[in-house]
């Protein structure tokens, strides 16, 4: 039975993780500020087998209550062998342009809050010795693009923060997984119109699993991701800041 920490645990991307997880029987402590939505999650978990599901409503960008959070993780599990990082806002490119409040919102919710988690949780794994941590990024984090840069940034900072954390985490047998998903058809992309490049979250879950289970280092889902951006990384400047998309 393995013990693990969901963080953000109301996301539909995270929701999907933890069904496979309380499948195999594994311990699990939600962690969310939606009191009834952890609730439900929590009790349907049960259901599919989980050893427990304990909840706990916080919201993430409360980073004074984080290092509480994770002492109440430690203590109703008996110690917490894994977790997974999942919470985020699709940012309003549009109003972040105007409003420099609502872009430094942006990035408090999707990299500072993480990077305080990331580093009350790198210290403890790192004494003893063992862990996984998984963090889901994004593909916009690859490049910078006109209609979604506040949130692309905020997860570049998130990639190149976890990239740092597995150096220094390789020698404490810590593993650092970054996921970098492509378009998933879940609440955050409730408007979009959807298409062939969309994949959805219970197959996106999946592949997450299995790279935390495998301890990859990083993994673009669905993979054919990791060959659109690596064709979108060697656009030139001069070429790329014409483009529209
Ligand atoms: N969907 C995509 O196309 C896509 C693509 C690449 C990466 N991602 C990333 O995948 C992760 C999961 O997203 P998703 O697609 O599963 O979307 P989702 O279902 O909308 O989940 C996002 C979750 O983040 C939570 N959250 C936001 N701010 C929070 C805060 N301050 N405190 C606590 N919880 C907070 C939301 O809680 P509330 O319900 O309470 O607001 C929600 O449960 C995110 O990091 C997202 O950036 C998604």
């Amino acid at each position: 039975m393995t013990k693990i920490l969901v963080i953000g645990a109301t996301s539909a991307i995270a929701e999907h993780c933890a069904r496979i997880w309380a499948a195999r029987g594994d311990a699990l402590y939600l962690v969310a500020r939606n009191e009834e939505r952890l609730k439900t999650i929590a009790a349907d978990l049960k259901v599919r087998g989980a050893a427990n599901a304990h909840i706990h409503c916080l919201d993430l960008n409360d980073m004074g209550s984080h290092a509480a959070m994770l002492d109440a993780a430690e203590a109703a599990m008996g110690g917490v062998d894994t977790v997974l990082i999942a919470h985020g806002t699709l940012s309003n490119q549009k109003a972040c342009a105007q409003s420099v409040e609502e872009t430094l919102a942006e990035i408090n919710t999707n990299a500072l809050s993480t990077v305080s988690l990331l580093t009350h949780i790198a210290n403890r794994f790192e004494a003893k010795q063992a862990g996984t941590i998984a963090v889901i990024s994004s593909v916009a984090g690859d490049r910078g693009r006109a209609s979604n840069y506040v949130y692309g940034s905020a997860k570049a900072m998130i990639t190149a923060f976890t990239s740092g954390l597995r150096q220094r985490l390789y020698k404490s047998n810590v593993a650092v997984v970054i996921i970098k998903p492509g378009f998933v058809d879940t609440p955050m992309t409730a408007s979009f119109k959807k298409g062939l490049l969309w994949a959805k979250p219970a197959a996106v879950a999946t592949a997450i699993v299995r790279a935390i289970d495998k301890r990859n280092d990083e993994v673009y889902v669905p993979a054919f991701w990791w060959a659109v951006m690596a064709v979108i990384k060697t656009i030139p400047s001069r070429i790329f800041r014409k483009l529209k998309f």
